[in-house]
């Protein structure tokens, strides 16, 4: 993994085997999810990496002994709608008992500003690590606006974490949120006049679904 800027980059041969499969346009709408579950839970293993744990008793059939465990419980994934739910049956996999929230975004046409249409959390989030999912960081400005939101709840972290991010997006949420750390398997070249990442995989939201 390289990082500088609170940008980490997984650079992992997997993450990026399974990231170039998902670019071809070829790609089919099953195996696009199945590499998208793949990549998540590897992605996940880096971007909880420094989760804490505590130690507990138990007992193997030998002897007694300390071991660190998660609280997996005190972890949200938290959505944004509707690529971010792509994320979400990966990285569950493999911390089950995190908890997950929904926030739903648009666009408002006339004046490009991010309005909220849903927006549910668990309880008690001031005791929680976040991390937000979404698969494309493209202009950055939902999962700025996104961040605003949550840390209204002032949980304990925020992370955000996800596939492809162009420059400008990186940038925009660095600006907005220089204490989040951003999580990527790649940085492309550039955001298109439509908002997309080039090269880029298209539309995420499209591709998972099958909606097009
Ligand atoms: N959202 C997508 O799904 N794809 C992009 O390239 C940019 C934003």
């Amino acid at each position: 993994m390289s990082a500088n800027n609170n940008l980490h980059v997984i650079t992992h041969p997997l993450v990026q085997h399974k990231l170039t499969l998902m670019r071809k346009k070829e790609a089919s709408t099953n195996s696009f999810r199945r590499l998208l579950n793949e990549l998540s839970m590897l992605m996940a293993y880096e971007v909880t990496r420094d989760m804490p744990t505590q130690a507990i008793e138990i007992e193997t059939p030998l002897e007694k002994m300390t071991a660190q465990v998660i609280d997996g419980k005190k972890l949200v994934f938290a959505s944004i709608l509707r690529a971010g739910n792509g994320i979400l049956e990966g990285v569950l996999s493999v911390v089950p008992g995190a908890r997950v929230g929904h926030i739903g975004l648009y666009r408002d046409p006339k004046t490009l500003v991010a309005v909220e249409y849903y927006f549910k959390m668990p309880s008690e989030m001031e005791e929680r690590d976040i991390i937000v999912v979404d698969p494309m960081l493209a202009t950055g400005n939902s999962a700025a606006a996104a961040i605003d939101r949550l840390k209204e709840l002032k949980p304990k972290s925020i992370k955000f974490m996800c596939l492809l991010a162009a420059p400008e997006g990186v940038a925009t949420l660095q600006k907005a949120h220089p204490d989040v750390p951003i999580y990527t398997a790649a940085v492309d070249r550039e955001l298109s006049d439509h908002g997309y990442i080039l090269p880029g995989l298209g539309d995420a939201g499209d591709r998972i679904f099958g909606t097009k």
